[in-house]
């Protein structure tokens, strides 16, 4: 069990506001791949970043389609872990506590967090690439073989044009009001949580400079270094299903939720 500092439970305990930037490592535990994972079946030969462009949308629909639907199966199957519901308390336990994701699934909510704030947007989310028109997944776990498969994405009931995810693609801007308003929460927190992020993508890493700059405590939980390690108040290495819990344990005395082995 990682031994935490005083100061940091202090610091958090006395927190009038606080805010958590997440990424793909807290959804690790419930067994959702990384972005930097390396891929597997259909696209082993693809990094990550080449499937999350327009341009490989434009390139290759069906391939990219698939490779988001096969994503969407992992989540739809996956349970949030005890990561996800220590944040799901941080909103019941601080009196302004704010969560920024870089994450695409709904774990978060599924663990009973509110107001998340998804700066990549979300995969429960896609819309027509031409009108914008949401749609709506059938209902279900979309049948897809565990190694992937292309699939054609479907057509816009209103305009005809190709349905694409939802989410942010590389080269695209985030939505302008979620990400201002992570970043006006970050300007003014007490303590801010980096949780689970290689912190390598901007502009979302840029909200670890924004805390540090402010003044904020900023507590980075990961379970391998990142280039914030230097940086960041306190650097916990550790699994996020475990620390998060045992953080929220030490700091309000609310009993660790068992973890599942
Ligand atoms: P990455 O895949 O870049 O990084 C995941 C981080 O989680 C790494 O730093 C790991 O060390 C850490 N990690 C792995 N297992 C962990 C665990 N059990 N507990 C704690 N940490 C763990 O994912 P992100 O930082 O989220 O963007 O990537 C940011 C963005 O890059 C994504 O949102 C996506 C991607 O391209 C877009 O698609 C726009």
């Amino acid at each position: 069990m990682t031994v935490l500092d005083g100061t940091l439970i202090r610091a958090l305990r006395d927190a009038a506001r606080v805010v958590a930037l997440t990424g793909a490592g807290v959804s690790v535990e419930s067994g959702v791949p990384t972005f930097r994972d390396k891929q597997t079946g259909l696209w082993e030969r693809f990094d990550a970043s080449e499937l999350a462009t327009p341009a490989a949308f434009i390139a290759d629909p069906a391939l990219v389609w698939g490779w988001y639907e096969w994503r969407r199966a992992i989540v739809l199957r996956a349970e949030p872990n005890a990561a996800h519901r220590a944040l799901a308390e941080l909103t019941d336990l601080v009196p302004q506590f704010t969560l920024v994701t870089q994450n695409v699934d709904d774990l978060h909510e599924r663990a009973g967090s509110r107001n998340v704030l998804h700066l990549h947007g979300e995969l429960a989310h896609p819309f027509c690439e031409i009108c914008q028109r949401s749609y709506t997944h059938p209902e279900g776990i979309p049948d897809m073989p565990a190694e992937g498969a292309r699939l054609e994405p479907p057509r816009c009931a209103g305009c005809g044009g190709r349905v694409r995810p939802g989410v942010v693609w590389f080269g695209e801007s985030l939505p302008e009001l979620i990400w201002t308003a992570a970043r006006e929460v970050t300007r003014q927190c007490d303590v801010f949580l980096c949780c689970g992020t290689s912190a390598v993508v901007q502009p979302a890493a840029s909200l670890a400079t924004i805390a540090i700059e402010a003044g904020a405590t900023t507590i980075q939980i990961n379970a391998h270094p990142t280039t914030l390690d230097g940086s960041v108040g306190a650097a916990i290495r550790g699994p996020a299903g475990v620390v998060l819990p045992q953080l929220v344990s030490e700091t309000w005395h609310v009993p660790a939720p068992a973890v599942h082995r």
